[in-house]
């Protein structure tokens, strides 16, 4: 079946705090976003790319991804929106009607660099068999939950907690259903205090579904603040070496 990243880089990188949004800052002479799309491009597994960025940047992703690096893979460059679900809400929009169908998508941040083939391979062979899942890792760290008054309400067991990270890939049709459902039923979602931060809490949400978990790895970090792209130049030195 066809398998279609979606790539997200439409995010404004408050966290990272630079001018330049993270995902074009340079990282060991690429840019941030440069790494992933290259792992699509020389992938087995990914047929084709859905670009995602800032209304004002698609002409500027075009030159430099499309043009000057070659990316052929990269079928379309569409604006996200305000907020991640809404930037994926508007990749699924433009997928081809048949991929929408019959096909599976691969939802990555375009600020993880560090998703590999055999992460992809993991993957797929998990959403052919479960329809939904993403890759995570279980936690380092001792996670708490907090009440609103800054004390520890629990603890939950840590061998069951998971940090997610992507790509969360999914059968096209279940994921444009979820998506386009929440769509329909943001208010509501938001009225309810539910926050959409991922894209298997759509599918869980919206239809009920279980999401497998697939490993990832630790080195799948997604550059959120800036000791990260000092860690994430540590990691590409090792293995250009
Ligand atoms: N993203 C997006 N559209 C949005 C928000 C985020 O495409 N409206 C993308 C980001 O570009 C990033 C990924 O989703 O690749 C993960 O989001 P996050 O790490 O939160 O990035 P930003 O939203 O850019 O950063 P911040 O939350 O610190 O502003
Ligand atoms: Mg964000």
């Amino acid at each position: 079946k066809r398998c279609t990243a979606i790539v997200l880089a439409a995010g404004q990188g408050k966290r990272m705090g630079t001018k330049t949004q993270k995902q074009y800052l340079n990282l060991c002479g690429y840019p941030v976003l440069w790494h992933c799309l290259h792992t699509f491009e020389e992938s087995a597994v990914i047929d084709d790319m859905i670009l995602v960025t800032g209304e004002d940047q698609i002409d500027y992703c075009r030159t430099e991804f499309v043009e000057k690096y070659g990316f052929r893979k990269i079928c379309k460059i569409v604006a996200g929106g305000a907020e991640r679900y809404h930037s994926v809400l508007n990749g699924l929009r433009a997928m081809e009607k048949n991929a929408c169908e019959d096909g599976y998508v691969f939802i990555h941040d375009g600020a993880r660099p560090f998703v590999d083939e055999p992460m992809l391979e993991r993957v797929y062979a998990d959403v052919c068999k479960y329809e939904a899942c993403v890759v995570g890792m279980p936690v380092k760290d001792t996670i708490k939950i907090a009440d609103t008054d800054g004390f520890i309400k629990e603890t939950p067991k840590r061998s069951l907690v998971w940090q997610i990270q992507t790509p969360q890939v999914f059968s096209a049709s279940l994921i444009c259903y979820a998506y386009e459902e929440l769509g329909r039923r943001e208010k509501e979602l938001l009225d309810r205090g539910i926050q959409i931060t991922d894209d298997a809490m759509v599918v869980e949400e919206i239809c009920g579904r279980k999401v497998r978990l697939t490993e990832g790895s630790y080195e799948n970090m997604k550059l959120t603040t800036p000791e990260d792209l000092e860690i994430a130049e540590t990691f590409l030195r090792r293995k250009n070496r």
